[in-house]
């Protein structure tokens, strides 16, 4: 690849590529941690426990803390959104040599218009929700803020799909 592949975490087992194109894609795609939380819908009382979890993992794995903050973060609001929004899903952890991503997926309403729910100040939570302090409408510009990269699928009635990417 280049100069800087001593660079970031590297696996245990990486094999010498055969080509340049090679160890380019493999340095991009190779999964060094994966670890895969359930959220459920609704339930404030475990809400952010997946996050925390995370953030400890990364912690442990010596990661620059600053990192570990925004990541954090991000992993917090995108947790609670499966909460407040969907009907449940999953919150995955994955480790590429230079990149940490975050991965939320669930069923549920979807979002019909991506660019306005990216809007500081949109939110569609319930009353319940917004008693509980949620519902400022600041989640996804606050992982937009923190992130390298994100990018949302969703389709209205079936779900969405969250890819929050840190690069490092
Ligand atoms: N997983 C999701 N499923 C369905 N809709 C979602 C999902 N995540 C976000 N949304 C929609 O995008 C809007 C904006 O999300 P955002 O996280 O920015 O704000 P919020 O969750 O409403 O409030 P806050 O995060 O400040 O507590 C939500 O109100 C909701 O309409
Ligand atoms: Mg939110």
């Amino acid at each position: 690849m280049n100069s800087d592949s001593n660079k970031g975490l590297q696996g245990p087992q990486e094999t010498p590529p055969t080509t340049p194109a090679a160890k380019h894609e493999s340095s991009e795609t190779q999964v060094l941690m994966k670890h895969v939380f359930p959220v459920e819908a609704d339930d404030f009382t475990s809400a952010g426990e997946a996050s925390g979890k995370i953030k400890n993992i990364l912690k442990q794995l010596g990661i620059d803390s600053q990192l570990v903050r925004r990541a954090a973060i991000a992993c917090y609001e995108a947790e609670l959104n499966l909460v407040i929004h969907s009907w449940g899903g999953q919150l995955t952890l994955l480790l590429t040599p230079h990149e940490i991503k975050i991965v939320t997926e669930d069923t549920g309403p979807g979002i019909p218009d991506v660019d306005m729910a990216m809007k500081e100040g949109y939110s569609t939570a319930s009353e319940r929700a917004r008693e509980l302090g949620f519902g400022a409408g600041m989640g996804l510009p606050n992982i937009q803020r923190n992130a390298s990269r994100v990018e949302i699928y969703s389709v209205v009635g079936q779900g969405t799909t969250l890819k929050i990417t840190f690069g490092f």
